[in-house]
């Protein structure tokens, strides 16, 4: 059974409390959160303070995909925000294993992303220490970007490292998913999608969100 993600990118800004209900209705578990500082991603999007906003008022695991440099500065912030995941980019990361520890001793589940070009190979020695891998689908920064199909290796890869190191971690793929490809992400080992335009930009979000899990039994 997959958990779906939607990303608040692609919700409204002037209602965000009020998309976000809508999805949380459908049954969606996760709330992802996009944070971009316009240094790591050409991009700046929202931090600390609407997520704390937020808390309290959503029954959602909050998701928080932090695309930026220096994490290690903001992680608490984050956390205090009341973040229940925190997601770091293993290329911002410098001691990647210290930064999973400081997301840890803070009682959050730790994530590590990897951009389109980044090998699993450089996860290979943290694998026992985090909650979820984030393989990113598209190169981050904007919503409604095109699926890159050499991610389906990918995933494949990662799947079959942690059937080997027999560590049993979340999958999640984001950028480009749709009810149309959501499968092939599913067969080849994710277990948590994010959807931005195509949850959000649909005209019916209940439909769309039953379709994601329809398409997705494999
Ligand atoms: C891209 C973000 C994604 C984005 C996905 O940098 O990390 O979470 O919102 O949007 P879609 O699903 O539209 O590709
Ligand atoms: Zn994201």
């Amino acid at each position: 059974m997959i958990k779906l993600a939607p990303s608040i990118l692609s919700a409204d800004f002037s209602n965000l409390l009020s998309d976000i209900k809508v999805v949380e209705d459908a049954g969606c578990e996760y709330l992802h959160i996009d944070v971009m500082d316009g240094h790591f991603v050409p991009n700046i999007t929202i931090g600390p303070p609407v997520i704390n906003a937020l808390k309290g008022k959503i029954d959602m695991v909050f998701d928080v995909h932090l695309m930026i440099e220096n994490p290690d500065k903001y992680i608490e912030a984050f956390s205090d925000a009341g973040a229940d995941l925190i997601v770091v980019h293993q290329e911002a990361c410098t001691h990647l294993h210290r930064t999973i520890q400081s997301i840890k001793a803070l009682g959050k589940k730790a994530g590590v992303a990897l951009n389109p070009a980044t090998p699993i190979e450089t996860i290979k020695h943290i694998i026992h220490d985090i909650d979820m891998v984030l393989i990113m689908t598209v190169n981050p920064g904007f919503g409604g970007q095109k699926f890159i199909e050499s991610m389906i290796p990918k995933i494949k890869e990662l799947k079959s490292l942690c059937l080997k190191e027999n560590v049993n971690i979340d999958i999640q793929v984001d950028g480009g998913i749709t009810p149309e490809n959501v499968k092939k992400v599913v067969s080849a080992g994710a277990n948590i999608i994010v959807a931005g335009s195509a949850i959000f930009g649909s005209n019916d979000i209940k439909q769309t969100v039953k379709l994601f899990r329809e398409n997705s039994v494999v």
